[in-house]
């Protein structure tokens, strides 16, 4: 599959997502997800960034609201539109754009930090994504993004429920099969069953890849891992909605920061 049958999926479900979204049903990214993230997140006022994948864009407010300079791209043209008029009514001087983080339309060290919020694992080639925020960057300047997490959400996951549904454990397998665009069909997890039947399922085409395939991609695009986060609700936590509840047993995203490297100098012998 590639980038612009992607951008097929994402366009389909970018309404509906950006509706639920906004009126809070998106719960693990507001209650746990992204919090976690700007908590691990640098500094960012007076920064130039970019948010690759950015959707509906809450996200890119939020750095936009922390004092950086935001510009943002999505593959899903809705999703930009639906940005633009949030951008529209609320302005914070987010520059929105139709673009393939695959193929980013900005010139070598444009940005001083690039963020991809739960993206990049949704595109088919996230070496040439990785290599294409690395481009971007200025020397010293970091990426930190959010996957889903390649240990607990492979191509088999099976949360393991005691008798009163709380999250016992999670079964998984397949982790070493790459799944190459692989259609997953789903609702925002705190959707009522009734309000189910009024909304088209989600569908999201995803490329499995393990660990160590995203430590090689990150350091193969000349980075340097400074910070992993894998968010948690906390062991011996009670939290009223599954998909937050689920992650004491293990976490359902994984967050990584890392740095571009400088250039070396040129001669210069290293010890
Ligand atoms: C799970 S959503 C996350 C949206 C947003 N970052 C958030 O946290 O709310 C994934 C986003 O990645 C976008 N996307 C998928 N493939 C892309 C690509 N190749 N280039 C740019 N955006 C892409 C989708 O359109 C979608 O908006």
């Amino acid at each position: 599959m590639d980038s612009r049958e992607v951008a097929k999926f994402w366009e389909a479900n970018a309404d509906a997502w950006t509706r639920l979204a906004r009126l809070g049903i998106d719960v693990f990214r507001d209650a746990l997800n992204s919090p976690a993230f700007f908590s691990m997140l640098p500094p960012v006022h007076g920064l130039e960034g970019l948010d690759v994948g950015c959707g509906e864009g809450a996200n890119t407010r939020h750095l936009a609201r922390l004092g950086a300079k935001m510009m943002a791209v999505d593959i899903a043209p809705t999703f930009v539109r639906n940005a633009q008029a949030a951008e529209a009514a609320d302005p914070l001087g987010v520059d929105y754009r139709i673009a393939d983080g695959m193929a980013l339309p900005f010139a070598g060290g444009s940005f001083d930090f690039v963020t991809a919020f739960m993206s990049l694992m949704d595109m088919p080639d996230p070496v040439r994504a990785l290599h294409e925020a690395s481009r971007v960057l200025r020397p010293g300047g970091f990426l930190q993004f959010s996957i889903l997490h390649p240990c607990f959400t492979p191509p088999h996951r099976k949360v393991v429920r005691d008798a009163g549904g709380r999250a016992r454990a999670i079964e998984i397998g397949g982790y070493f099969e790459s799944t190459e665009g692989r259609v997953d069909t789903w609702w925002f997890s705190t959707l009522k069953p009734d309000e189910r039947k009024q909304v088209e399922p989600f569908r999201t085409p995803i490329f499995h890849r393990t660990l160590s395939e995203w430590f090689d991609i990150v350091i193969g695009a000349g980075l340097l891992i400074d910070k992993i986060g894998e968010p948690t609700a906390g062991v011996g936590s009670v939290h009223e909605d599954a998909v937050v509840d689920d992650t004491r047993v293990a976490p359902l995203s994984l967050h990584i920061r890392a740095t571009k490297r400088a250039p070396r100098a040129r001669g210069k012998v290293l010890a």
